[in-house]
């Protein structure tokens, strides 16, 4: 093994591996053209204040950061959401709305390595500026579930966990915790499932900062609601005030617009997610896989606040990121994904010094004419050039020898039946064409 391993939670991707990341990113990228979106990108080292003052403590624990030459503080970015809001705060009044855009970048996190979770990763994000309604809600959630259909995905393999940080902090705030100090909270209760009773509480406490509120009755009534499973428990769990009920208004609306998308059968009611960062501020929700205990293929929510807090104007927004890492081990486990294919079209196998000059002006025509060509670099024996050809990952060999050369034809030969035909050079376009279209008849005599 080398001296010079890459990085704990950083992977080199061979070809095979990387032809895998980019069906994945490919996939992605047109369902996110199918609904309009427009793609952008943003830096990936940033200031790191753009992340401590948002985000949340849980991923300023997980910053890559560093000083750089000039004494800046900077870290690579963990997400993308606070440049996002940066970019088109700083732009909105001259961008028509809603603004629909994605981005696919690579992000990271100074995280414990394990299954699902990386150090270096790629997420799909994509969001919804501009509109404050559900409708924006709706439109992001279905374009999330078409993510992961885009895959061929049986709808049975996935689902899509609704819930709501507005009905946490009006539960929250009858409980005596500030709008302030709320998200704090929900980031012990986003940890219900994996910490004891005494680690949530002494979590509590440290989140209410000395606020005059209880942690046990806190810890008590959060795990009452973290347990809804369905709008009608939902609506059970809630008291009757007019702000709740305006609020499960509008939960009607968001069910039945997903009705209408086609999507509701991938969504379920669930108040137990709470997501981990700071910024959420309305609906919320996470992609899982339905079987396996997979840790989260997406997350999202609406973040209306977000924008205005980095300087920008209030502008209402609502998206989700997508990583690629679960997402891969979920196609792996449904044997969905693709085999890996690419080879060239054609392996010319030049037989001698004297053929290389118009074998050579041939290959630059073929990749003209948009053909994928490999060649040998130098002389060899025809077996050891059918060997390359079929190594290289190619189903037909181009033949230059003297002979063919002398009589302006090239042979063409199908490496799976080791058939072959001859095609004037003149010709090599349409014919090879046809080759790769209808096969090797049709250029047989
Ligand atoms: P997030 O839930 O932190 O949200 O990340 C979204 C997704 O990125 C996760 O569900 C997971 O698939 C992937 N992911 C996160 N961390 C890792 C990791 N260490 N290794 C592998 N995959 C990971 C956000 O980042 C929000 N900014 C999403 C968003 C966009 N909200 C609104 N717009």
């Amino acid at each position: 093994m080398s001296r010079f391993e890459s990085l704990p939670g950083f992977r080199a991707f061979y070809p095979e591996e990387r032809a895998k990341l980019s069906h994945i990113l490919e996939v992605w990228r047109q369902a996110c053209r199918r609904y309009s979106f427009r793609e952008w990108e943003g830096p990936v080292l940033e200031p790191l204040e753009l992340f401590t003052a948002k985000s949340g403590d849980e991923i300023v624990r997980q910053l890559f950061n560093f000083t750089d030459k000039g004494e800046r503080l900077v870290t690579l970015r963990p997400e993308m959401t606070p440049s996002l809001a940066r970019m088109v705060g700083a732009r909105a009044n001259g961008l028509p709305k809603p603004i629909r855009w994605f981005s696919i970048g690579e992000c990271f996190r100074y995280e414990k390595q394990q299954k699902g979770r990386l150090r270096s990763f790629y997420q799909l994000n994509a969001d919804l500026l501009g509109e404050a309604g559900p409708a924006a809600d709706a439109e992001i959630m279905a374009l999330c579930a078409d993510c992961l259909l885009g895959f061929g995905l049986a709808r049975e393999s996935f689902a899509i966990r609704l819930s709501d940080r507005t009905l946490w902090f009006r539960v929250l705030a009858a409980l005596g915790v500030s709008e302030e100090l709320a998200p704090a909270v929900l980031t012990a209760v986003d940890k219900l499932e994996r910490a004891t009773d005494a680690e949530l509480i002494a979590m509590i406490k440290e989140a209410l900062a000395g606020a005059n509120a209880d942690p046990v009755r806190i810890l008590s009534e959060a795990r009452r609601l973290a347990a809804v499973r369905s709008f009608t428990d939902l609506e059970a769990a809630l008291s009757k005030d007019e702000g709740v009920q305006a609020r499960l208004a509008e939960w009607r609306e968001l069910l039945s617009l997903l009705k209408n998308l086609g999507v509701a059968d991938l969504v379920r009611v669930d108040l137990g997610i709470v997501r981990g960062l700071a910024y959420y501020t309305g609906f919320v929700f996470e992609a899982f896989d339905a079987q396996g205990d997979q840790r989260a293929l997406a997350g999202g929510g609406r973040y209306d606040g977000l924008i205005e807090k980095l300087g920008g104007p209030a502008l209402p927004a609502v998206g989700f990121g997508m990583g690629d890492v679960t997402v891969a081990n979920l196609l792996e486990d449904r044997g969905l994904v693709p085999a890996y294919a690419d080879g060239p079209d054609f392996y010319v196998a030049i037989l001698g010094a004297d053929a290389r000059p118009a074998a050579l002006s041939d290959i630059s025509i073929l990749r003209a004419g948009g053909m994928r060509v490999d060649y040998n670099l130098r002389d060899g024996k025809f077996p050891k050039l059918m060997q390359a050809a079929e190594t290289a990952g190619s189903k037909f060999a181009l033949i230059y020898g003297g002979d063919e050369i002398a009589n302006g034809v090239v042979k063409v030969r199908d490496l799976t039946t080791r058939t072959e035909a001859t095609i004037p050079r003149t010709d090599i376009i349409p014919a090879l064409r046809a080759v790769l279209s209808e096969g090797f008849s049709a250029i047989q005599p």
